[in-house]
């Protein structure tokens, strides 16, 4: 019987700066659709994680698969071309342009589908609709951050990697984020979440993948953790 194909397949990365190594012998696999949740603490290498599977950063030794195929040495604008969308820790926007600029330059440079794309983000976050000619510079946190998810949509992902973006962002939105997250995922979209925030990662997650000191401690079903298990996890 042929086992499907993994929408994201990671085989034994290690990756570091310089000299310093961070992440050691890391293996993932996210099937479709699903949403695959990484955690661990402050420091642990969960962006440098995020970093290598957008291509930012090169790793010293494994592969990355997408879809089948071998990733691991493309250009991060290539990857976005394939439909891997990052919105960064931080809530990473252009400072200078307003939100629609930011979404329209996004759209073109990917040129993944029409302009329904930038409807379609608009509508999911309907607090960016009054703020359209508002520079992202001036946005608050949680505006921001949604405009950063929004910017990712509009790429026509087939991979949403989302790294902690529900950090500094006061309940009602992070609810809001988090519907977002679902609704992403209802439309068959496979989403790389790093969430910090064990109620929100337990919600949302279909797998949690744990890393500690850049190695996983554990990895699998969400079904199989409890919220206790998972608080022990984080703590070690
Ligand atoms: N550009 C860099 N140059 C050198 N070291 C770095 C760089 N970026 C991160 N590091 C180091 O790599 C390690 C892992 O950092 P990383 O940002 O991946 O952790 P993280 O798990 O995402 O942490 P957080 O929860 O605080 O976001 C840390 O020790 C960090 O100081
Ligand atoms: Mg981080």
């Amino acid at each position: 019987m042929n086992t499907p194909t993994p929408h994201l397949s990671v085989r034994g990365l290690s990756a570091g700066y310089g000299r310093a190594r961070v992440l050691f012998d890391i293996d993932l696999t996210i099937e479709p659709g699903t949403i695959a949740c990484v955690m661990g603490r402050n420091g642990v290498g969960k962006t440098t994680l995020l970093n290598t599977i957008t291509g930012l950063i090169t790793p010293t030794t494994g592969t990355i698969t997408h879809n089948g195929t071998d990733i691991t040495h493309l250009a991060p604008h290539h990857r976005t071309r394939r439909g891997i969308a990052y919105a960064p820790q931080g809530h990473d926007t252009f400072a200078p342009l307003t939100v629609a600029e930011n979404l329209h330059v996004t759209h073109q440079a990917t040129r993944r589908g029409g302009p329904e794309l930038i409807d379609a983000a608009l509508a999911r976050f309907p607090r960016l609709q009054p703020l359209l000619h508002r520079k992202a510079a001036l946005l608050s946190g949680g505006q921001a951050q949604q405009l950063a998810i929004a910017r990712a949509l509009v790429t026509n992902p087939s991979l949403l990697v989302l790294d902690e973006p529900t950090e500094g962002i006061q309940p009602n939105i992070v609810a809001e984020i988090e519907a977002a997250i679902t609704d992403t995922a209802a439309q068959g979209i496979t989403i790389l979440l790093v969430e910090q925030y064990l109620d929100v990662a337990l919600r949302l997650a279909d797998t949690v993948t744990v890393i500690d000191a850049g190695r996983i401690i554990h990895t699998g079903p969400r079904t199989e953790l409890t919220h206790e298990s998972a608080h022990a996890l984080m703590a070690i």
